[in-house]
């Protein structure tokens, strides 16, 4: 594998269900390092993102190194993946609970988890970051979606202040639910959400499902 260079832009490469399947330990060991989890983390998540493959409208982008042999795969160093909201998945059921909770009436409800796409997963390697390749895996996953909404779950941070919060700012996503817990996590976290499609590079819209 060649080594993880920050001035190297990475290509971006849709995967299909079969070539994440493959390379799911290459995409999960991003996970585990950009989100600073135990190692050993990888072989709780491998059976749900495999899972999480056959799900209606599931798709994945990943960016990697330009292979400098021009024969191999390139080495990944960011993967984004997520699918279509449906009302008998987990994550749809919690956050419509969080919404009640948090005083969201139904029709607001529907109007947000009736027709969403799941932006489940985004993740650069600590050495890549900061080069906007964040931004285009999220870019690139989100271009012509049918869905009319895109909404997400991360962590809460003081003041907001890390890449993913500035990243999901800067393209619009505005609060759904705030400091929500999801059941087995004591974490807070915050779903966030905005109308699709994403306007183009550097016009960022903001409209969003809370406005
Ligand atoms: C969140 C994450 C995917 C973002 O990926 P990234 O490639 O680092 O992020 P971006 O594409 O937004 O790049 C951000 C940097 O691009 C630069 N940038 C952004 N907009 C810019 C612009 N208009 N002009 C010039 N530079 C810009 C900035 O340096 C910015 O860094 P900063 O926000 O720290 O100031 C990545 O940081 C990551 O994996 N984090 C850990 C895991 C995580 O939190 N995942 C999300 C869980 S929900």
């Amino acid at each position: 594998m060649s080594p993880v260079g920050i001035n190297t832009t990475p290509l971006l490469v849709e995967l299909s269900a079969q070539e994440l399947r493959r390379r799911m330990a290459e995409a999960l060991a991003i996970y585990v390092e950009a989100m600073d989890y135990p190692k050993g983390t990888e072989f709780h998540r491998a059976p749900m993102w495999t899972e999480h493959t056959h799900r209606p409208g599931w798709r994945a982008v990943a960016a990697v190194l330009p292979d400098d042999a021009g024969s191999g795969e390139g080495t990944m160093v960011g993967i984004a993946y997520g699918y279509r909201g449906a009302p008998h998945q987990w994550w749809h059921q919690q956050v419509r609970e969080g919404m009640h909770r948090s005083g969201a009436d139904e029709r607001r409800i529907h109007e947000v988890l009736g027709d969403y796409f799941e932006l489940t997963e985004l993740h650069v390697a600590r050495a890549a970051q900061g080069h906007r390749t964040g931004e285009a895996l999220l870019r690139r996953l989100l271009e012509d979606r049918p869905e009319g909404h895109v909404l997400l779950s991360t962590p809460e941070v003081d003041d907001e202040d890390n890449r993913a919060w500035r990243l999901y700012r800067r393209l619009g996503f505005t609060d759904v639910v705030r400091h929500f817990t999801f059941t087995g996590d004591n974490r807070p976290f915050a779903v966030l959400g905005r109308l699709l499609p994403l306007a183009a590079e550097g016009t960022e819209n903001t409209h969003s499902p809370s406005r």
